[in-house]
């Protein structure tokens, strides 16, 4: 077969999806429901379909979380688990949260987020999560625009709250997670959870009732909220089985902060709902601290994305002090997998590094490479059963194969999100003829397999995180000496893409080194860590159309040396 690779024979045999062509032909999502027995009167909680089925199993006095700090290490069984997060849920209603109230985490990956987030779903509120680098912006914008009530923080990052917190009416409930000597208006945790119960009634839900919520960026405005079901954990539980091919005696780690939607749909909400252990890393980066977690852990199922991975086969020889072989399956998501990670990962590891291609708005994976099939490298695989993945032009037709086009996929799975929280219009910009559009562009082969081209739109993809032009150029005009500025995506050998920025300069500034900097460190402090521009340049003017709108695009082929394309169109262009 063209293109696909041989797996090495350390590949251990009875991988999940078997049959994938069979599957994908007959399975139904009604099936999937049918067969979880998580279901009361048809209603369920995500939070006891991931925790709490196991806890009253044989499996209650199994590891559920192995969480590793930089200096300490703790470890739940799914009994724990289960027991902390109904306390937290207590906790939370005693204080008076409501179904449907928004209660936002705030905390970097610690065991205290696992447990909150478990909590607040179990109260029928509606979980939010902010990825710990986040600056005063990114998190104004997350919470005045979900009226989140309730914020979940601890004593180091919460003087980013508030900062903001007088620009935030409906924030009423500040609980720390590691004081007991708190100011007014805060809740302790450590306190409230000594006094809590282990015990709550769970709430029961209606599989469309919102679970949780991410924000995440497109090309205009600023970030959406993105709202997820609980019947999502459907889909989630499906997709960690035949992509993941997680099974329960498995010890799994997926790098992901619960900040984004890997960290939940397969940091734990997928992976708990198989009855897996999971690992938690909560020190940053490096090679070394990465490796050692796999041997000291021994890791059989890895989920993480191209960025790590690229800078793990920079550091070449930093494997070899470590005992891998506990690794049997590894996973990427986020951004292109080049072929060549997928080959050093055999050389590395003996297992191919297996692509798989999802987004915010579908909650979970929708095209993958599966253990039990041949690997393609550089593709990103086949559609899961029970969706249909086309390329569509602008019509809504389907394209032959072969022809680059719009790469859409039929709506209806349970992972898919609810709605854009408070912003029906932009939910209803998703989708055309009946088909949801990823907003990416790709081709399909006549053997069945996707190839990611790039974005249809100006969103840039730095890392495998997702960043929103209009975010970072609002921070940047923010700054006092910038006037104007216009922010794209730069191709990258090791971040996919870095964040390149032209701006104009107000009168009497100078580009130094030092304001580069400067504004450097403002957009950090504002947006979030991984949000600022690696490179500026100034310019004197930028390329915008008759009604004062940034041709990022005519950037993006200047940067590139790229034809710029019919400009005769612009002066009229929306
Ligand atoms: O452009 C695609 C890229 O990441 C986008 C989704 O980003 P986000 O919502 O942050 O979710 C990331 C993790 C699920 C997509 O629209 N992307 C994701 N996976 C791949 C990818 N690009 C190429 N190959 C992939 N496997």
């Amino acid at each position: 077969m063209q293109g696909f690779i041989e797996k090495p024979a350390t590949i251990v045999p009875t991988p999940n999806l078997q049959d994938y062509d069979e599957t994908h032909k007959t399975f139904r999502w009604q099936d999937a429901y049918e067969k979880v027995e998580w279901f009361e009167d048809g209603r369920l909680n995500a939070a006891c379909s991931a925790v709490d089925r196991h806890a009253r199993s044989w499996r209650k006095d199994k590891i559920a979380l192995y969480w590793q700090g930089d200096d300490k290490a703790s470890k739940y069984t799914f009994h724990e688990l289960s027991n902390l997060s109904n306390k937290f849920a207590n906790l939370l209603t005693s204080s008076g949260i409501e179904k449907g109230d928004r209660a936002f985490i705030f905390l970097p990956r610690i065991p205290e987020l696992y447990v909150s987030f478990l909590g607040i779903l179990k109260t029928g509120a509606i979980a939010g999560t902010m990825f710990s680098a986040f600056g005063t912006e990114g998190l104004y914008d997350r919470l005045h625009d979900s009226g989140a009530r309730y914020l979940i923080t601890n004593s180091e990052l919460k003087s980013r709250v508030y900062e903001i917190k007088d620009d935030l009416p409906d924030l009423e409930q500040i609980i720390i997670v590691d004081e007991t000597d708190v100011r007014g208006g805060e809740i302790s945790y450590p306190v409230e959870m000594e006094k809590a119960s282990g015990t709550f009634d769970v709430a029961k839900m209606l599989p469309d009732d919102p679970a949780f919520m991410l924000y995440t960026s497109g090309t205009t405005g600023k970030p959406k909220g993105v709202v997820h079901r609980h019947l999502a954990i459907v889909g989630q539980h499906a997709t960690t089985e035949w992509v993941l091919d997680l099974h329960e005696d498995d010890i799994y780690w997926c790098t992901a902060d619960p900040g984004w939607v890997t960290g939940i749909s397969y940091g734990l909400l997928g992976p708990w709902s198989c009855g897996a252990s999971v690992v938690v890393h909560g020190g940053r980066f490096g090679p070394e601290a990465w490796y050692s977690m796999i041997d000291q852990y021994k890791v059989m199922v890895w989920y993480s994305a191209p960025t790590a991975f690229r800078m793990l086969m920079r550091a070449s020889d930093a494997h070899k002090k470590y005992d891998l072989g506990s690794l049997r399956h590894i996973c990427s998501v986020g951004e292109p997998l080049n072929a060549e990670i997928v080959h050093w990962g055999i050389r590395t590891f003996g297992l191919p590094i297996h692509d798989n291609f999802w987004q915010t708005e579908t909650g979970g994976i929708l095209i993958a490479n599966y253990l039990s099939m041949p690997i393609k490298p550089g593709w990103m695989g086949k559609p899961i059963p029970g969706i249909t993945a086309a390329i569509i032009d602008e019509d809504g037709d389907t394209v032959p194969h072969g022809t680059e086009g719009d790469l859409a996929i039929t709506p209806a799975f349970p992972s898919m999100m609810l709605e854009i929280w408070k912003n029906p219009v932009k939910y209803a910009e998703y989708f055309r003829a009946g088909w949801y559009l990823t907003g990416d562009k790709a081709v399909q082969h006549e053997d069945g397999y996707f190839l990611f081209i790039g974005r249809a739109d100006d969103v840039i993809n730095t890392s495998g995180e997702r960043v929103g032009p209009f975010e970072v150029e609002s921070a940047l005009i923010e700054h006092p000496a910038i006037v104007e500025a216009g922010v794209i995506g730069k191709p990258d050998q090791l971040r996919g893409e870095i964040i390149k920025a032209f701006v104009v300069l107000a009168p009497g500034y100078a580009p130094t080194d030092d304001l580069k900097d400067d504004i450097r460190k403002f957009v950090k402090t504002r947006l979030a860590g991984h949000a600022y521009p690696r490179e500026f340049e100034v310019v004197e003017t930028l390329p915008k159309t008759r009604s004062g709108k940034i041709v990022r695009r005519m950037l993006r082929a200047k940067e590139l040396g790229l034809p710029i394309g019919d400009v005769s169109t612009l002066m009229g262009d929306e």
